[in-house]
């Protein structure tokens, strides 16, 4: 018989080092991915860390046996294949009842598999274990963006005068644990934040607890994990972790309302083109969020993120947009283009419910979210999930934009 043609050989060759390549690049980019919004591999609070613990020895151990096994794999499919196709003797001398061995590959998994089990028991009690002196957040997700409710006075209750609301941002303190509870409003989404712990379903009718804390202040992004429909990939978190002080001013604003009534001419007009068109979906509190709570029908209010502070967040609809300009993580004197998503807006002073810079605002993304939502964000407003296009004038666009400005 003849030996294989030259071509064959060759395409041998080139598949072994295709696959060889991919394999290589898939590996690398595992590895490589270093502050990346959501790289699992840069642990920034004690739960992840624990996390990070874990899988380091764990993945070497895998990878020494990967080697091992695969290797004797490689050797043995090389030491004993067919030398010639015309071979009588085709199959390798067949041999067993080596019990030393057979012995041997079975307690050795066994042992593996006990020690990697008492490392992976420990790190979940670890990760369960309630801190005496956490802040309660309730997170329910909701097509398509994220609602967060803090049980400010500790009762236990996350729907008191005293308690907040909130949406598509999370602010904690650094330093200190949240004990979040996470739940949903419509069907299951999923709650990740890979700097700060691993993921916990979002699911209706359930309360699952996850730990968070943030060693630093900084921005920690995340996104929903369980595919929710249309804008799952476009409904991200944002963990805000800031000063203790910041935590404190931020929590004091939060409770504030916003009865007064706009002084600005355009914000005047804005807020009558809000409470006509707005209110039924959004609350901002001191303005219709008692309406909301005792009309049944048609107001549909609270499916729709609270906008009560909207001008402290530094993203909106989902996290996908910027709210503000971001400011460079490395420099934050140096402002980004709004268009840089990844580096979140930053509301500066606004954020404690300081002046908000109109000059740092992203009027240009928030007046296209205004004149057509759909456009900008897949959803479904029609069966109640997500913002309809409004058809607003470019005149009420500009009052609403007035209005939402005051919102800080
Ligand atoms: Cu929510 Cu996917």
């Amino acid at each position: 018989m003849p030996r294989r043609s030259l071509t064959v050989r060759i395409l041998q060759v080139v598949t072994l080092l295709v696959v060889t390549f991919l394999f290589a690049a898939l590996v690398a980019a595992a590895f490589f991915n270093d502050g990346k919004p959501l790289t699992t591999l840069s642990p920034s609070g004690p739960s992840s860390d624990s996390i990070q613990k874990l899988v380091v020895p764990v993945f070497a151990i895998a990878g020494v046996v990967f080697l091992l096994v695969e290797g004797a794999v490689l050797l043995i499919s090389w030491k004993f294949r067919a030398k010639d196709e015309d071979d009588p003797e085709e199959f390798p001398e067949q041999v067993h009842g080596r019990t030393f061995l057979e012995i041997g590959w079975t307690i050795l998994p066994a042992l593996i598999l006990a020690g990697v089990a008492v490392g992976t028991v420990m790190t979940i009690i670890d990760l369960n274990r309630e801190e005496p002196d956490s802040i309660n957040v309730q997170v329910a997700g909701q097509q398509w963006w994220w609602q967060y409710k803090y049980d400010v006075n500790n009762d236990g209750n996350f729907d008191g005068p005293e308690d907040i609301v909130t949406a598509t941002e999370m602010v904690i303190p650094a330093g200190r644990p949240i004990q979040v509870t996470t739940t949903s409003n419509d069907v299951i989404h999923s709650f990740w934040i890979p700097g700060l712990n691993g993921k916990r379903d979002a699911v209706p009718g359930l309360r699952n607890p996850l730990k968070l804390e943030a060693d630093e202040p900084g921005v920690y992004r995340g996104q929903c994990t369980e595919f929710c429909g249309l804008s799952h990939a476009n409904m991200r978190m944002l963990v805000r972790a800031v000063p203790t002080g910041d935590y404190d001013a931020w929590v004091r604003n939060q409770l504030k309302d916003h009865s007064a009534e706009p002084t600005d001419p355009k914000a005047i007009e804005g807020k009558k083109t809000w409470l006509a068109l707005c209110a039924q979906c959004h609350v901002i509190k001191g303005v219709n969020d008692v309406k909301a709570k005792t009309t049944p029908v048609p107001l549909v209010a609270g499916v729709a993120p609270d906008l009560t502070h909207l001008m402290t967040r530094g993203t909106f609809a989902g996290s996908i947009f910027n709210l503000y300009d971001p400011t460079d993580p490395d420099d934050p004197s140096v402002l980004l283009p709004a268009g840089d998503v990844a580096s979140a807006g930053n509301p500066g002073a606004a954020l404690t419910g300081g002046a908000v810079v109109t000059a740092n605002v992203n009027r240009v993304t928030l007046e296209a979210w205004l004149r057509n939502a759909p456009a900008m964000k897949p959803m479904y407003p029609q069966g109640g999930r997500g913002m309809p296009n409004l058809a607003l004038t470019e005149d009420q666009i500009d009052q609403l934009v007035a209005y939402l400005e005051t919102l800080n």
